[in-house]
């Protein structure tokens, strides 16, 4: 089966071969970082500084590559009657395309673009070029120019385009020209691990439902909308306590405006009962990643939605 070796990049980028120091800094960070990640203890999140970067880096970037793959492998699925049937459909419908436009929205270190491109060679091979834009209010510049360089070839052999990035905080995109361009000319929008910041942001669970709702209701005819996000939940905003974290119940009413209107079709519910767990396939034995306490798993909750006529 064919392996890819995420953590022999990031141990490549962050230099940690020859830097004893940051390894043994970053042990205790990436204990600090699997911690509050999922206490949600969102003061303590510190996107800029760069000890938090690589401890996230190490921890969860090579974790979160796969899961959009596994999404959306469960959308385009056929159901189990028709599975023998050759009746797959075009759920996503880029049949035929030959170049997709993808906006990836509270990207950080972007590990969802590697694992939307491997998807893409391998279900859609008559797609040739896509181009990535990019929304973060946070710097990850110099992690993203070399995923492009050095690990975007070895997830798919197409044409790939570094379209827009735009520093900006989500809050305020629909304000902003270049953004609103994006919603209005992507025919893919992924949000991945962004829920829990923006409600956050927002202070308010409502509002982030409402603010997904409005994006939905922004992009362009035959686009697609992909969640995906930690299954936090019962957890009390702490800037908000009166506000309980509900990643799952967010998706379902995310899922049930979109239902509702005439332009919104639900191609993936959002799982019910326990959530997703995944362990991606990929290559550990290096002796530096070994020194850390590195989580092998991931759990998740998702959705996938098409703007249709
Ligand atoms: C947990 S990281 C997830 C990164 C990536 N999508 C992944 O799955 O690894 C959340 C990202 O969202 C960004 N973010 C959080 N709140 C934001 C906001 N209000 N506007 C724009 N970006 C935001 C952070 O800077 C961070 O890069």
């Amino acid at each position: 089966m064919e392996q890819h070796d995420p953590y022999g990049h990031v141990i490549n980028y962050l230099g940690l071969e020859y830097n004893t120091q940051l390894t043994a800094d970053l042990s205790s960070q990436i204990a600090y970082v699997q911690r509050t990640f999922f206490a949600s203890d969102f003061i303590s999140y510190a996107y800029s500084d760069p000890i938090f970067q690589a401890a996230y880096l190490m921890a969860y970037y090579p974790l979160y590559i796969d899961p959009i793959e596994d999404v959306l492998l469960t959308a385009i699925r056929p159901p189990l009657l028709l599975e023998n049937q050759n009746s797959v459909g075009d759920k996503l419908g880029w049949k035929g395309r030959t170049n997709l436009d993808v906006s990836i929205y509270g990207g950080g270190a972007e590990p969802e673009l590697l694992g939307l491109l491997k998807f893409i060679g391998k279900k859609y091979p008559s797609v040739k070029s896509v181009r990535s834009h990019y929304v973060d209010n946070n710097n990850w510049e110099d992690f993203r120019a070399y995923a492009y360089e050095h690990m975007v070839p070895d997830y798919w052999k197409g044409y790939f385009i570094s379209g827009n990035t735009l520093t900006s905080n989500l809050g305020s995109i629909f304000g902003s020209a270049s953004a609103v361009k994006l919603l209005q000319n992507s025919d893919v929008h992924v949000m991945q691990n962004c829920a829990t910041d923006l409600m956050y942001s927002f202070q308010s669970v409502d509002q982030y439902v409402n603010f997904m709702c409005q994006f939905f209701d922004k992009i362009k005819e035959g686009s697609i909308l992909i969640g995906i996000d930690v299954p936090l939940f019962d957890i009390p905003l702490l800037s908000n306590p009166s506000e309980i974290i509900d990643v799952r119940g967010s998706f379902n009413r995310i899922c049930r405006y979109i239902r509702a209107s005439p332009e919104g079709e639900v191609i993936k519910s959002p799982s019910t009962g326990a959530p997703k767990e995944i362990a991606p396939d990929i290559y550990r034995g290096h002796q530096l990643a070994s020194n850390f306490s590195l989580k092998r798993t991931v759990k998740y909750h998702s959705f996938v939605a098409r703007k249709i006529h």
